[in-house]
C-alpha cells in the first residue's frame, strides 16, 4: 500500500510531519534515487527506498506499544486540561501518531495497546470480532453464583442497554472477580456490577485477545510489543 511521503518520514519518529515537509522542500529527501518534490508523493514502504541526505531509512511498518495505564490519566491522545496516556510516552514515540486502541476509564488501570495501525485497531475493536477483554475487579460487596449466571445470560441494564453474555469468575468470597467482556460499552463493568448491587472499588484490565499485561511493567511503564505478540494480534511487524 502506498503512503504519503511526509507521513512515512514522520512515522520513523525522527521528524514531525512539519519537519518532514521542510526536509523535502530543502531537497534532502530522495525516493528510489530521485529527489522528492512534495510530501504528498506516494511511496510503498515495502518496495521503495527513501534516503535523507543520502542515508537510507529503515522503513518500519507500524508501532505497537503496551502500556500499563495508571489511574488518573485519560485514554485519549490530547486533552486541554488533563493528562493523557500519550503524555506518559517520550517525544520520539508521540511523533509517530499513535493512539490508544479503545478506552479505559480514567480510574481504571492495566493493559492499553497504543498503535498507529488503524486497520488493526479497527479489527480489535469491531463488535463483530468479539475480542475478549479480561478485567480484575475488587468490589464493595461480594457477588455470587446468581450473579455469575446473570452475567453469563447477558444482562439488560436499567437504561435498557443490552450486554452480551460475559464471564464472571469469583475469587475467594466473591469480593474479587475476573470479568471477561466480548464488547466494550461505556463503564460496562461498573454498570453491570452496580446492576447486581455491588460497586467497583478497583479495576484493572489484564488481557485483550491474546495479549496479556506484562506484570514486569510498573504502572505508567511501557514497552514495544515483541514480534511474537505483534504476530498474535495480527499486526504488521
Ligand atoms: N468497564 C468499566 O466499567 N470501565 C473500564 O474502564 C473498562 C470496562
Amino acid at each position: 500500500m502506498k503512503e504519503r511521503l511526509d507521513k512515512l518520514l514522520a512515522s520513523t519518529g525522527r521528524w514531525s510531519r512539519r519537519e518532514a515537509k521542510e526536509l523535502i522542500r530543502e531537497g534532502r529527501v530522495a525516493v528510489d534515487g530521485c529527489p522528492a518534490r512534495s510530501g504528498e508523493e506516494k511511496v510503498d514502504r515495502a518496495s521503495g527506498t527513501v534516503t535523507v541526505d543520502g542515508a537510507a531509512l529503515t522503513l518500519q511498518t507500524h508501532t505497537y506499544i503496551m502500556l500499563h495505564k495508571p489511574a488518573g490519566v485519560l485514554s485519549a491522545t490530547e486533552d486541554p486540561r488533563q493528562k493523557t496516556v500519550l503524555d506518559l510516552l517520550p517525544e520520539e514515540l508521540r511523533r509517530r501518531e499513535i493512539f490508544p486502541v479503545g478506552r479505559l476509564d480514567k480510574d481504571t488501570e492495566g493493559l492499553l495497546l497504543l498503535t498507529d495501525d488503524g486497520d488493526l485497531a479497527h479489527r480489535l475493536l469491531s463488535p463483530k470480532r468479539h475480542v475478549d477483554k479480561v478485567y480484575y475487579a475488587r468490589l464493595d460487596r461480594p457477588l455470587g453464583e446468581a450473579d455469575r449466571a446473570a452475567f453469563a445470560q447477558g444482562m439488560v441494564l436499567p437504561d435498557g442497554t443490552r450486554c452480551r453474555p460475559a464471564g464472571l469468575e469469583l475469587i475467594g468470597d466473591g469480593s474479587e472477580v475476573l470479568v471477561t467482556l466480548h464488547e466494550g460499552k461505556f463503564h460496562q463493568i461498573k454498570r453491570m456490577t452496580a446492576c447486581r448491587g455491588s460497586a467497583v472499588c478497583y479495576l484493572k484490565r489484564i488481557a485483550m485477545g491474546p495479549l496479556r499485561l506484562d506484570e514486569g511493567l510498573e504502572k505508567g511503564g511501557f514497552r514495544p510489543l515483541t514480534a511474537e505478540e505483534v504476530a498474535k494480534i495480527g499486526g504488521k511487524p
